[in-house]
């Protein structure tokens, strides 16, 4: 289908991420297994939680605009999820995996923070204020989502895992 008008690309834009999101809503339970430190196992949990209402949330600007957002396959969070798999199964210390995890999951937030950013801002240009309303939602929650994993990682995971390093 040919791109012809703005809100040709905010579609694709949003497909993109609808696509991205139901493969995270697979992949988190993977990252909630795999993690170690209790609290970034609960952070998982909590982003899989917050994750499953994105979807909901594009559910409901795609029946606003009359549209399908299924059919397209985002090879970048494809690419992602592969990536954060081949650490999983990574011979490695607990602490080190879970730091790997952060780093991992931070590029998946990243991906989505980009996104969303791009699609909030094609909605604001086209007057479809509902949209920007819940693109904004779930932008906010990518983005407290992401703090979080930096918090946990300059506070308490990447520390543990340095001093494990230095007990050896
Ligand atoms: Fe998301
Ligand atoms: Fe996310």
């Amino acid at each position: 289908m040919k791109l012809q008008t703005l809100q040709d690309l905010l579609v694709h834009e949003l497909k993109d991420l609808y696509s991205a999101e139901t493969q995270l809503v697979k992949a988190l339970p993977k990252m909630v297994r795999a993690a170690t430190n209790d609290a970034l196992k609960a952070g998982f949990e909590e982003h899989l939680e917050e994750t499953k209402n994105h979807v909901t949330r594009l559910d409901q600007i795609a029946k606003s605009f009359d549209c399908k957002l299924t059919g397209r396959r985002c090879k970048a969070m494809e690419g992602l999820i592969e990536e954060g798999g081949e650490l999983i199964s990574e011979d490695a210390e607990d602490a080190v995996r879970d730091a790997g995890l952060i780093g991992a999951a931070q590029r998946v937030e990243h991906y989505e923070i980009a996104g969303y950013g791009t699609a909030r801002a094609l909605a604001a240009c086209l007057g479809f204020d509902e949209a920007v309303r819940l693109l904004s939602e779930t932008l906010d929650e990518e983005k407290a989502a992401d703090e979080k994993l930096t918090e946990l990682a300059e506070n308490t995971i990447n520390v543990e895992a340095a001093e494990m390093a230095m007990a050896e």
